[in-house]
């Protein structure tokens, strides 16, 4: 006999009277949904709302960490709301099917890190920032939207909007950088791309913007690290990336497992009530970090479960991540009276308002089908995707007497490629953590990568040249073998090609260094490649900015690669060849060395700022200058740009109006190109001091030979204020600069006044 399963009953019931049931029409209206939800909501016992608020990793083998059980049990008796890093398709729906088997039916929602790329690997997200290129990021997460969508999952964790000043932090790859501005342009493009148009369709994941808040900013860069900082800051270079990702509409946000000016970030009432749901009237779930509700104890800020439930819950978090604190301490803390039932109702809704919103009420299976599944999964169309976004996002250093492209009829016709990441299928280079696998998660095939060596010998054969490639240093330091083997290798080529850089592994969470030089005696087998002044090429894999200030001086060529993903080789053979001429920028400012660590485009100007190395009573270092080795926005083209001078419409601002800054951007060079033309700001008589160049404006415009273009960029009063120290978002009367130019260095500057 078939059993006929409780969320169908009502369907059925409908067919057979015509009479629509409020809890499973197919409306979605915010007004309809909430009806559902409050229909569901009281029939539901503490058990039940409480199992509604905890989700469990894992897989249906491996049972939880909830009461040492099978998860299926735990599913069955209405004691899991949702699944986190569950690849299993079948187990999916096993587990779905357990979900809507029991007494009210209430679909599980699964949740997985869709970090860059479900099953065709993307470049890491920094890279993708390096794009500036904000349609293609949208597209690289649709795209990713659809494979993990189609194999069940219905929530990504991403986007991570953490700003970063810190190399040494290993998340720094997981952002969009060091700038707000661009952070926050990236964040709404990102919840775009994962939530389409309607959360409801079955091509769309909800979005959760994390870590809330602070994270980038850990002390030391030692991830889980201590964040202490102004409220200033914090609502002027923190929060603003938050805010757009907020305003486009994304579903959930997930706390951040730092503390924060002395609070474990998931019990900050301040931050989750006053400020995201409060003056941002923001109407989302917000998820804990894994088992972060638990920490508050081990940070000493809460007693034991139920210390930790009230405060967490009571602070503005809705859903308990992997630490089972909900289950073991929440009903401990209605009883003592430390929360109330009208909490916890509370945060159940914006769980139940989630799944209704994805439609899973309607039909629980929209996202398992295995025919679409088949059908949608790795399509051609996405790894050419991942390969022109990987190219786009490569960010050339130096290019010393235009070494490249390599041209067939060029001066250099033997070719060797050397390096410990020139043909690699392990440590998952050329992608990152997030592809390493958390328990059952396995979602990556190394095979699939195409390698820089298997790219670059194909096309440059096809083009005529001679390839050869050594793979030295495998998985072990440079040594003495491997420094013979780029003598030979070298000796016998007109140009060398170095790959090097990090392994995939040494990229992403808890993946912090003191140390941002090149590991595994890697610089010798640069030294090696370019004794002599031998043409050489440094094609560095990374996940952050890394400090190579000997590469810099000695070694004509360097492209900045970071995490590719599986389109490595052929994105880089793109550059390499000219067939894609590099057009990123870098959204992280590349130090020297680690010792200038923080150090970033927009910071504050000293009361002694350093004209010269060596100038004493100034702000700057005894042994190395205060600049960076690359700053942010920098990257350049095999083609040159030049800008004209500011144009202003006006020179004097009244409130209400708009100033509009143009420039005209020319091509001077002898190839096709693209531009990310940048407009920054300074405010150099406000209240309080103002960094010497803040971004608000930038266009990616692409520029045939010897064509010109006029970009105009349009300011207002908004774009002009800042947080003062009264927490007053203002912009002052008086004097302004404007600068535009291809890197926040070198620019064109302008200047008008604010008038009232
Ligand atoms: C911990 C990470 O901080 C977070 O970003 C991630 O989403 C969760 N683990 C789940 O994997």
């Amino acid at each position: 006999m078939i059993k006929l399963q409780p969320y169908l009953l009502p369907v059925i019931a409908l067919v057979a009277t015509g009479i629509s049931s409020p809890l499973f029409s197919q409306k979605t209206s915010v007004k309809d949904i909430d009806a559902r939800v409050e229909a569901l909501l009281v029939k539901m016992t503490l058990d039940e709302k409480i199992g509604q608020l905890h989700q469990v990793p894992g897989d249906i083998s491996t049972g939880t960490d909830v009461a040492k059980d099978d998860l299926l049990t735990q599913i069955k008796a209405g004691k899991v709301g949702s699944i986190l890093s569950h690849t299993n398709f079948d187990n999916k729906i096993a587990m779905q099917r357990a979900a809507v088997g029991t007494r009210l039916g209430i679909p599980l929602i699964f949740g997985f890190d869709v970090i860059h790329g479900y099953k065709t690997i993307f470049p890491i997200p920094l890279a993708q920032a390096a794009s500036w290129d904000m349609g293609a990021i949208e597209r690289a997460e649709r795209i990713a939207a659809e494979e993990a969508s189609a194999d069940g999952q219905n929530w990504t964790f991403s986007p991570m909007v953490d700003v970063s000043r810190d190399p040494r932090w290993g998340r720094v790859m997981e952002g969009a950088g060091e700038d707000t501005y661009l952070a926050s342009r990236v964040a709404v493009a990102r919840v775009r791309g994962f939530q389409g148009d309607d959360l409801s369709k079955n091509n769309t994941l909800a979005a959760c913007v994390k870590h809330f808040a602070g994270y980038g900013f850990a002390e030391a860069g030692r991830d889980y690290n201590t964040v202490d900082m102004s409220e200033q800051r914090l609502r002027e270079i923190v929060l603003p990336p938050f805010k757009a990702a907020a305003d486009a509409g994304c579903a959930t946000l997930m706390n951040a497992f730092n503390v924060l000016n002395g609070v474990p970030a998931s019990m900050d009432k301040h931050l989750l009530t006053d400020i995201l749901r409060g003056e941002w009237g923001w109407k989302g779930m917000v998820v804990s970090d894994w088992n972060s509700f638990g920490e508050t104890i081990i940070h000493g800020a809460a007693t034991d479960e139920a210390d930790a439930s009230a405060k967490c819950l009571s602070a503005g978090s809705d859903m308990d991540m992997a630490g089972g604190t909900f289950q073991k301490g929440l009903k401990k803390a209605l009883e003592s009276g430390r929360v109330t039932q009208a909490q916890i109702d509370e945060a159940v809704r914006r769980v139940l308002r989630l799944k209704f919103s994805l439609g899973l009420f309607d039909d629980p299976f929209r996202y398992l089908d295995p025919k679409r599944r088949a059908a949608t999964l790795e399509k051609p169309e996405y790894r050419l995707a991942a390969r022109e976004l990987a190219a786009n996002s490569m960010v050339l250093l130096k290019n010393e007497g235009g070494l490249l492209p390599l041209r067939p009829d060029g001066p250099f016709k033997k070719i060797a490629i050397i390096g410990p990441l020139a043909d690699s299928r392990s440590n998952k280079n050329y992608m990152s953590f997030w592809t390493l696998g958390l328990g059952d998660v396995s979602q990556y095939d190394t095979t699939k990568v195409v390698t820089p060596g298997m790219a670059l010998k194909s096309s440059l054969e096809e083009a005529g040249f001679e390839v050869t490639i050594t793979e030295i240093c495998f998985n072990a330091d440079c040594t003495e073998k491997d420094f013979s083997a780029a003598l030979k290798a070298t000796a016998a080529a007109d140009l060398t090609i170095v790959c090097v850089g990090e392994t995939g592994i040494d990229c992403g969470e808890s993946r912090s260094v003191t140390d941002l030089n090149l590991k595994y005696n890697q610089e010798i087998i640069m030294k090696i490649a370019a004794r002599g002044n031998m043409p050489t090429v440094m094609a560095l894999f990374n996940s952050r900015p890394m400090t190579f200030q000997w590469a810099s001086e000695n070694i004509p060529a360097i492209l900045v690669c970071w995490q590719p993903g599986f389109e490595a080789g052929n994105a880089l053979a793109d550059i390499i060849t000219g067939a894609v001429n590099p057009s990123a920028k870098l959204p992280v400012t590349f130090p020297r060395s680690v010792g200038q660590v923080p150090i970033y485009y927009n910071a504050l100007s000293t009361g002694r700022p350093q004209q010269q190395q060596g100038q004493m009573w100034t702000s700057g270092y005894l042994d190395s200058p205060t600049s960076p080795a690359y700053p942010f926005g920098f990257g350049l083209s095999y083609t040159t740009f030049s800008y004209s001078d500011i144009k202003l419409n006006k020179t004097k601002l009244r409130t209400g109006e708009t100033l509009e800054v143009s420039v005209t951007v020319s091509n001077t060079g002898q190839h096709a190109g693209e531009e990310v033309v940048q407009l920054y700001i300074h405010d150099p008589a406000a209240d309080i001091a103002r960094p010497v160049k803040e971004l608000k404006g930038f266009e990616k415009i692409k520029l045939d030979t010897y064509e010109s273009k006029t970009v105009t960029f349009r300011l207002t009063e908004q774009d002009l204020g800042y947080w003062n120290h009264e927490l007053k978002f203002k912009a002052d009367p008086g004097k302004f600069k404007v600068f535009v130019g291809g890197n926040s260095r070198d620019v064109k500057e302008a200047g008008f006044e604010i008038v009232r």
